[in-house]
């Protein structure tokens, strides 16, 4: 086959015949590198193909998928319910975020019934049984190969028959008969086509590391996410201790479930309850502070947002937001300006999601606002009471899905009162719960219940 070479953004993965500055795809600026491909297309094709004739919907059976269970409950749901067999999931995550410490620990949960190969191209041997040693990691049933190449990766696949493939990590594997670096969008394309093809074929379950880069995608992001069957998200502060792993996709689950756990001396321990992790239940609250019950996948999560306002001593105020959008924000304060006459236009805005969550719901609407108003007038709000609810740019309160999940999770944690949208409480009429609620449906109804409580 003629060897072509094209130029290929390292960031999105769009093949152009020149050089160019910019991307034209993702925006990138230098980011086109010549690789030489006979691409994956090139390979495909190359193929002899055989006759494929379509069944009829109606006929075809479905197949239970095999699950592997770590039996440990945060991560078995990020992947929902288990790790299909003979899957690929794709980790990502920061250096340093702890993506070799959770992967050689889902190796050890799953040893005692699965032989795991942890393919290591970063770390010498004796890093990882340190590392092994600090996690209290000592199994018959788990090999480790420290090796950059495929083709001797391949070998070793076919002598020991592996269960589980553990491969840290993507970027630094590579294909002998491709020129193109390690790292490259050739070689992580091909070596990611590679273990899917062999974990089909050879019926192992693959878990493969990719690092991030700093605006926080899988190098050769787009490509991978498309070809693989899972993507998991590592998220966190590396100084912090609180870790939050994330599926971003799933072909056998929900997206956007997150399994919880805190780096520890001894490696990640799982939080079972994490409600308890964001808000401290029972202290008499600040002004500017609210309490929320967000939805993460299916499982509903209390968190705490704190609002602070003061006076801006420079010409344009500040509006510093952590944890939330930031135009999100600028709307909501838009509204409090329409509708309630609070100015913010001489004040530093700033918001943030206690505990270094990252929230991404409409439904934090009331309970940000009901934060900003309770700081702006310097009244704090009842300790035990939460909010849900969207707010529109009319001011009118909405409501918001999986509405009976947040108000049991807050039933259970022991709040006293909820504040909902009108629209919100029909479902939850008939459920016998000691909870109060309360319902709005306009934004001046908020303010109402603020001044009176
Ligand atoms: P690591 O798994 O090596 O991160 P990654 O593979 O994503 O680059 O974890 C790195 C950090 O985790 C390191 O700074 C030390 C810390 N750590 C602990 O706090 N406790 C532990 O038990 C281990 C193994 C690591
Ligand atoms: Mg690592």
């Amino acid at each position: 086959m003629a060897k072509k070479s094209v130029f290929i953004c390292q960031g999105c993965g769009y093949e152009s015949p020149k050089w160019q500055g910019k991307c034209p795809d993702c925006g990138n600026w230098n980011s086109f590198i010549e690789e030489e491909t006979n691409s994956l297309r090139s390979v495909i094709k190359s193929k002899k193909t055989k006759k494929n004739t379509p069944l009829k919907l109606s006929e075809i059976q479905t197949t239970k998928k095999d699950r592997i269970l770590t039996q440990i409950e945060e991560l078995d749901r990020v992947f929902g319910g288990g790790i299909v067999k003979a899957s690929l999931t794709l980790i990502g995550g920061a250096p340093g975020i702890g993506k070799s410490t959770i992967t050689l620990q889902m190796a050890s949960y799953l040893a005692p019934n699965y032989k795991v190969l942890y393919i290591s191209a970063e770390e010498s041997a004796s890093q990882l049984k340190m590392r092994a040693q600090r996690l209290g990691i000592n199994s018959e049933n788990i090999y480790i190969l420290i090796e950059n190449r495929f083709e001797v990766i391949a070998e070793t696949l076919n002598d020991i028959k592996p269960d589980i493939v553990i491969v840290d990590s993507v970027q630094t594997i590579y294909l002998e008969e491709i020129k193109s670096t390690p790292g490259s969008i050739t070689q992580l394309r091909e070596i990611t086509f590679k273990f899917m093809n062999y974990s089909k074929r050879y019926n192992f379950t693959t878990i493969m590391i990719g690092h991030i880069t700093k605006d926080g995608a899988i190098a050769g992001p787009k490509v991978l996410e498309h070809m693989v069957d899972t993507v998991l998200y590592f998220e966190g502060d590396k100084n912090g201790y609180l870790r939050v792993l994330r599926s971003i996709k799933n072909r056998f689950g929900a997206t956007n479930e997150i399994g919880i756990f805190e780096m520890m001396s001894k490696g990640l321990k799982e939080v079972k309850n994490p409600s308890l992790l964001f808000v401290s239940l029972g202290k008499e609250k600040t002004p500017g502070s609210a309490l929320i019950p967000i939805m993460e996948g299916t499982r509903p999560i209390m968190i705490e947002v704190q609002a602070l306002i003061i006076k801006t001593e420079y010409q344009i105020p500040k509006r510093t937001i952590v944890g939330f959008d930031q135009k999100r924000i600028s709307m909501l304060l838009a509204i409090l300006d329409k509708y309630l006459h609070l100015k913010f236009a001489t004040s530093d805005v700033f918001v943030n999601i206690v505990g270094g969550l990252k929230v991404d719901e409409t439904a934090v609407d009331l309970g940000v606002m009901a934060a900003l108003i309770s700081n702006f007038l310097d009244v704090a709000l009842p300790s035990s009471v939460a909010f849900i609810g969207e707010v529109g740019l009319n001011g009118e309160v909405r409501g918001v899905t999986f509405i009976e999940n947040r108000v049991k999770e807050l039933e259970k944690l022991g709040i006293k009162e909820v504040v909902i949208a009108q629209n919100n409480l029909k479902p939850l009429e008939n459920l016998k719960m000691a909870i109060k609620i309360t319902t709005l449906s306009q934004i001046t109804d908020l303010m109402r219940f603020i001044n009176l409580s």
